[in-house]
């Protein structure tokens, strides 16, 4: 069994932060979330993994998740020329994934921890040519929909249709043996010109294939937009931090329920209320941080009120005496109030960008 986790793609939806870096590198409590992929297919017993990287964001990923020694792993990365969708990618896979059946994994969702081993036994007792995962959703007009019978064989997967058959969204997590590669060879690009996975499933049913289908109840998030990385943000400190202070926390200071401090971090005169997680080689003086916070390496905040919020490497957030909530802000950004007269909004804002103001 092998796994290939997509850490390609456009990243529209994450603009602006997608314009310089790779989305699945975007940490959620202070880690990629590529990474949680890759530990819960290893979790899994699976090891031999194949990363699907672009040409653009693919050097990042690379260097930043190595060839898997740190997660017991080997990674194989393979260069997907254009983001030509989701069965592209497979289809780019075929040297790596030969005729083994593998997971398929998105790299910027995320499945509650334990949830992929469960499916993967499913998937291994049961002779089938694919076995896929479903959600209920309010919205299956905005994803991939499956119509099931009550045996859990999958009769119809359709694109973001207009009127919804049910409302049992595809997780982004799909087992598959090799007649995949089958279908895939079947299939034409879409009208958005992108060779889709569920129209590959499609064609699996029309061959008479197995697809059958299992419902996810743990949590499915897919991290593609702002908000939704921050309540992947918000559910994963809530459900995993552990209280860890390693950096120095000043007598005037507290740090109220769960709250991690890295390494050479310095936390002064603040208040800390948890879960909060606070990386390495950090400054902090004047702050309140609350709850669902994730504060990445080398980040200074001075005089700032930040809640449920992620802050990337190296920001700088000094002095604004409006509490920030809701955010997330960018690698080296720097917020501050202007020292001098007259006193206005000055901005050097990156296309894209959202701000809002009171
Ligand atoms: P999406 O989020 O559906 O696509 P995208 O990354 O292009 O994002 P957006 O819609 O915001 O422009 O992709 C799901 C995952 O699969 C994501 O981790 C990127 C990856 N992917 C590839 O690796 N190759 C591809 O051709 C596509 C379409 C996606």
């Amino acid at each position: 069994m092998k796994a290939l986790i997509l850490s390609g793609g456009k990243g529209t939806r994450l603009r602006p932060l997608t314009y310089t870096g790779a989305k699945q590198l975007v940490p959620v409590a202070n880690k990629p979330i590529l990474w949680y992929g890759i530990e819960e297919v290893v979790a899994a017993g699976i090891t031999d993994i194949g990363i699907i990287i672009s040409p653009e964001t693919g050097a990042e990923v690379r260097a930043k998740t190595g060839n898997g020694d740190r997660f017991g792993a080997k990674i194989t990365y393979i260069v997907q020329d254009k983001p030509a969708g989701l069965a592209h990618a497979v289809k780019v896979a075929r040297p790596f994934l030969g005729d083994s059946p593998f997971v398929m994994y998105l790299g910027d969702n995320l499945i509650q921890q334990g949830d992929l081993s469960y499916f993967l036994k499913k998937f291994k007792t049961q002779q089938q040519d694919a076995l896929i995962l479903l959600r209920e959703v309010s919205n299956p007009t905005a994803f991939g929909v499956a119509q099931v019978d009550e045996t859990g064989r999958v009769l119809q997967l359709i694109e973001k249709p207009k009127i919804p058959p049910s409302n049992l969204a595809l997780v982004g997590v799909y087992f598959f043996s090799d007649t995949i590669h089958e279908a895939i060879a079947c299939i034409q690009p879409s009208a958005r010109g992108e060779l889709e996975i569920t129209d590959a499933i499609q064609c699996l049913i029309n061959m008479q294939k197995q697809v059958l289908a299992c419902q996810l109840n743990g949590w499915w998030l897919d991290t593609g937009k702002k908000d939704d990385l921050l309540e992947a943000n918000r559910l994963i400190l809530d459900t995993y931090l552990t209280t860890e202070i390693v950096g120095q926390i000043d007598s005037k200071s507290q740090a109220i329920g769960r709250v991690q401090i890295g390494a050479g971090s310095q936390v002064i005169n603040s208040t800390i209320r948890g879960p909060v997680t606070i990386g390495n080689n950090c400054y902090l003086e004047n702050c309140f941080i609350g709850p669902y916070t994730s504060i990445a390496d080398s980040s200074k905040l001075v005089d700032a009120d930040i809640e449920h919020s992620v802050i990337l490497e190296g920001a700088n957030i000094i002095g604004i005496h409006q509490r920030i909530i809701d955010s997330v802000i960018g690698q080296r950004a720097q917020l501050f109030v202007a020292p001098r007269r007259p006193k206005a909004l000055r901005f050097m804002i990156g296309d894209d960008c959202q701000i809002e103001l009171t």
